[in-house]
This record gives C-alpha cells, sequence and structure tokens, in this order.
C-alpha cells in the first residue's frame, strides 16, 4: 500500500480546501481572466464612439468574457441580452425591459411607459425588489419591441449612451419572420445607444452583416476573436498549478496547451481536471493522460450520441480531420467535402483557424479511439 508522507498529506489537505483555480462553462471574470488586453481596449475605446461592433467567434473562444469585461472596463450603462435563451419577440422586449429596470427604476420613467401602445403589466417582488415585465399574450410583438427600444434611447443621450449587447445575435434569424429588417428599421434612428453584437456562427453572422441584401449589412465594424496567445496562457496555467505541482507545473502547462491547442474553453476544462487529479492522487505519474481519460470518458455517452446522428460523408471527414488526414483522396467530390465542411463548421463541429480542426480536442480523441 501506499502511504502518503507527511508534506504529501499536509499538501493534500491544504488543496482539498482550495477551490479549483480553473474555470470554464460560463463567462469569466477576474481572476479567472487572462490576456485579450489589446481586444478590451480596442472595444472600450471603439465604444466612446457613436458606431457598433460586431463581434464574430467560433464558441467558448471567450467572447462574452470580453465583452463583459469591456463593458465593465469602460464604467458606461448597459444592458446584455443573449438572444439563445430568448424564445418570441415579445420575450425578448420583456426581458429588455426587465433588464432596463435594473437600471432606471419604474418609478422614475413611468410616465414614459404611459406612451406605450401596449402597456405592459409590471410586478415588482416585494421582498427582493426584482422587477418583472409581462405582456398580454396575442398582441403585435414588433410593437412592443418598438415602444420599449424607444424608451432606452429616449432616456439615454448623445453624451450618456447605453450600450446593449446582444449575445448570440445570429438567433434573429430564427426567432420571427423578418425581425432583422424591423429590428434594422428602429435602430436606424437612434443615437444614445452602442450595439455590440456577438455571434458564433461565422457563416450566418458574415451573411447578416456581409450580405448586400441583408438588413444590417454594413451596420458596424466586424470584429474576430481568436485563440488565446500561448504565452499567456501558459503563465497563466503555469502559476495556478504550482500549488499543486511544485516541481512540473511549467511542463504541465505546456502539455495541456499543446493538446488543446490554446484553445480558451477546453484549456481550462483540460487545466481543472488535471488540478483536480493532482489534489486527489499523490501518485501524478501521467496526469495528463489520466484527465484526458476521464474526460472523453464523461462525455462518452454524449459522443456517440452525436455520432449517430451523423451521415457517412461527415462520419469520413471528422475521422480524416480528427487525424489530421487529407481530404483530397479521390473518394469524393471536392464539391461534396466542401459543403459537408461548411456543414459541420456552421453547426460548430469543425473549426477553421489556419486550417480545418476538430471543435472539441476531447471529441477528437474519442473519434480516433473508436476508428
Ligand atoms: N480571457 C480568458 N481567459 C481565460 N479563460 C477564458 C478567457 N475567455 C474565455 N475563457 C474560457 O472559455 C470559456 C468560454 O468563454 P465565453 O466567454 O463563454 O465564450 P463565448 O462567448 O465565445 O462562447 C470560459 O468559460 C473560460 O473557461
Ligand atoms: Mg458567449
Amino acid at each position: 500500500m501506499y502511504l502518503c508522507s507527511d508534506y504529501e498529506k499536509n499538501r493534500n489537505e491544504k488543496s482539498r480546501n482550495m477551490e479549483n483555480p480553473f474555470k470554464f462553462g460560463t463567462v469569466v471574470e477576474a481572476e479567472y481572466f487572462t490576456d485579450r488586453v489589446n481586444e478590451v481596449a480596442y472595444i472600450c475605446q471603439f465604444i466612446q464612439s457613436a458606431n457598433h461592433l460586431i463581434l464574430i467567434s467560433p464558441r467558448r473562444f471567450g467572447k462574452s468574457s470580453v465583452v463583459a469585461k469591456s463593458v465593465k472596463q469602460s464604467g458606461r450603462t448597459s444592458i446584455t441580452v443573449n438572444l439563445q435563451q430568448i424564445t418570441s419577440v415579445a420575450d425578448l422586449s420583456a426581458k429588455l425591459l426587465r433588464e432596463f429596470f435594473k437600471i432606471h427604476p419604474v418609478e422614475r420613467v413611468r410616465h414614459f411607459i404611459t406612451h406605450f401602445r401596449i402597456i405592459p403589466t409590471i410586478t415588482t417582488n416585494a421582498l427582493t425588489g426584482t422587477v418583472d415585465v409581462s405582456f398580454q399574450p396575442g398582441v403585435d410583438a414588433s410593437i412592443l419591441l418598438e415602444d420599449v427600444m424607444t424608451l432606452i434611447e429616449e432616456t439615454h443621450t448623445e453624451q450618456d449612451r447605453i450600450i446593449i449587447v446582444f449575445d448570440e445575435f445570429q438567433e434573429i434569424l430564427d426567432l420571427a419572420p423578418s425581425l432583422d429588417k424591423k429590428m434594422r428599421a428602429i435602430m436606424q434612428n437612434q443615437k444614445h445607444i452602442n450595439y455590440i453584437l456577438l455571434g458564433s456562427q461565422e457563416s450566418m453572422m458574415t451573411d447578416i452583416f456581409e450580405k448586400k441584401k441583408s438588413p444590417f449589412y454594413h451596420f458596424g465594424e466586424l470584429m474576430r476573436l481568436g485563440k488565446l496567445p500561448r504565452e499567456d496562457f501558459h503563465q497563466y496555467l503555469s502559476e495556478r498549478l504550482r500549488g499543486c505541482f511544485p516541481d512540473n507545473h511549467n511542463d504541465l502547462a505546456n502539455q495541456i496547451l499543446d493538446y488543446t491547442d490554446c484553445h480558451p474553453y477546453y484549456t481550462q476544462q483540460l487545466a481543472a481536471n488535471v488540478w483536480q487529479f493532482g489534489i486527489l492522487q499523490s501518485e501524478q505519474k501521467n496526469i495528463i493522460r489520466t484527465a484526458i481519460d476521464y474526460i472523453v470518458a464523461t462525455h462518452g455517452l454524449d459522443y456517440e450520441r452525436m455520432w449517430m446522428n451523423f451521415n457517412r460523408t461527415n462520419k469520413w471527414i471528422l475521422q480524416r480531420v480528427a487525424s489530421n488526414d487529407p481530404l483530397q483522396t479521390g473518394e469524393h467530390r471536392t464539391s461534396t467535402i466542401y459543403s459537408a465542411l461548411k456543414r459541420l463548421q456552421k453547426n460548430g463541429y469543425i473549426i477553421y483557424t489556419d486550417h480545418y480542426e476538430l471543435e472539441d480536442p476531447f471529441f477528437r480523441e474519442w473519434i480516433q479511439k473508436e476508428r
């Protein structure tokens, strides 16, 4: 039986009480956030102008986090709505209004509300003070949206512009027919709002902002977010791993980044698991491998389900991309490969940075194992 030395016992005791220094899955702030110094500075500076910003990257690259940080740093008033969580135009209007009431108490803007064409029901929770908003069902939702967006515009000035962040903005295309047209028409004349529009689906976002026929054609400045720079990410990981791995934290940080290729989310996920195994096991050989295998195993069912839904061409492409094998083998027509790649990219399974790669390195591992 392996017996822990006192030193190890103490260290393990100490670490067990320590919070995991890595975080993934939500917007990260403060101590979990690294680098993006130039991006934050750029966004802060940009929103001082009267222009709008559009930020595009594959999902989980850190868009929501970098925008949250920039908006906070700018010290400006803001409202954030994630369109992925919105189910209808009425829901969007209610959500915007609820967020608005967090900044402007209902009492102070009551006279504006009396101008609404459809009066909302506003209830305040006496205990928490939170305000809830609802509209009578069946009313014309685009009127609600226009009234709410006009209210936001009218309660601000050119000197005191508000920032509205619409996260996962590409969802407007699915929310309601011609919602993009209606929103653009409302936004057209606004002067007291800076919009920051974020999107994870490259092709949909470029269609919205780059296609001449789209109502949002050239609506604002397009900015793309890449992965995190290796050097900064290495330092971030290394510093946090040190407590648990005093001898090899540098090396482990390198191995993690080699595996995840600096993808913000998957790097934090792997690092969090490495750290967890580090404090639980005194025997720390092959800790990276242990953590990877663990992650792949816990997602095995999801991967299997995903895999079953791919057609044969997609399976073939995913296998080739996972192993870095060339796609032009003569087995499939170039046009077939190209359109399948585009679809896989649209659905987030494959990303393109300087080459095509699997979005999820653990899914890549699973595919290679199952092959
Ligand atoms: N600047 C950063 N520093 C460290 N980790 C980050 C950073 N930005 C993102 N991440 C990691 O990526 C995850 C996804 O970030 P998020 O902002 O939700 O991405 P997106 O909005 O592009 O989907 C976070 O939970 C975190 O683990
Ligand atoms: Mg996001």
